[in-house]
């Protein structure tokens, strides 16, 4: 079954950047979120890393007005229905397997899988995907990298995610094959640790003022 793009899109194209979370406290998830939402970034990826980030999930999804919540670090099967039961609207992995992309045809809730090379890209073309996040994309080769893909790869769109900041969004924005960004920087663990709440709002502001 071929990805719903209209519905990744609603996700990718709500802000240029969506922020990638650490939540050890599901009870901080919903300062959280308002503070995230409230400075112009809806889409948050919450990283299945913790223990109760499927709590944290659960959390921001019947109690914070306006969030997209969606579970990022999705690695199987298992980890995808339960993203799914936790109220998730979205689900992103760092790569994709053939189990992970079967199961992404059982449930509604669209997928955004990884790639980072060429053949990766192609596979996952194949399997009818064509909006991905680009990981680690500072990593793998950064926006030129990316850059050149887009011409013989000109269906794929992508979310460039891993070493990116608000120094380094604006180059990827900037490319044809780009959609948003992905990164920590916004709501880092320290920062959510802290309840650092306005200092949250104000790099999320920062964040959704950027052009994409
Ligand atoms: C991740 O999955 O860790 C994301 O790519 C975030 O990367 P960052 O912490 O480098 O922004």
């Amino acid at each position: 079954m071929a990805q719903d793009i209209a519905k990744i899109e609603t996700v990718m194209c709500a802000a240029p950047v969506i922020p990638v979370l650490v939540v050890e406290d599901p009870q901080k998830a919903v300062p959280m979120a308002t503070a995230l939402v409230k400075g112009g970034l809806p889409a948050i990826e919450i990283t299945l890393r913790t223990e109760r980030a499927l709590e944290a999930i659960e959390a921001v999804s019947k109690n914070v007005e306006g969030a997209i919540v969606g579970a990022g670090t999705v690695l199987n099967a298992r980890q995808y229905d339960a993203a799914v039961a936790a109220g998730s609207r979205f689900i992103v992995s760092p790569g994709a397997t053939k189990d992970l992309l079967d199961a992404a045809d059982a449930h509604s809730v669209p997928l955004l899988p990884g790639a980072a090379t060429a053949s990766e890209v192609m596979f996952l073309l194949e399997r009818g995907y064509e909006r991905l996040k680009f990981f680690p994309a500072e990593q793998a080769g950064g926006a030129s990298y990316l850059k050149s893909l887009s011409s013989p790869l000109a269906a794929a769109k992508f979310c460039p995610t891993g070493g990116v900041s608000l120094d380094k969004a604006p180059a990827y924005l900037a490319l044809p094959n780009v959609l948003c960004v992905g990164g920590s920087w916004i709501a880092d663990a320290r920062a959510v640790a802290s309840e650092d709440w306005a200092g949250i709002e104000e790099r999320a502001r920062a964040a959704s003022s950027l052009n994409n």
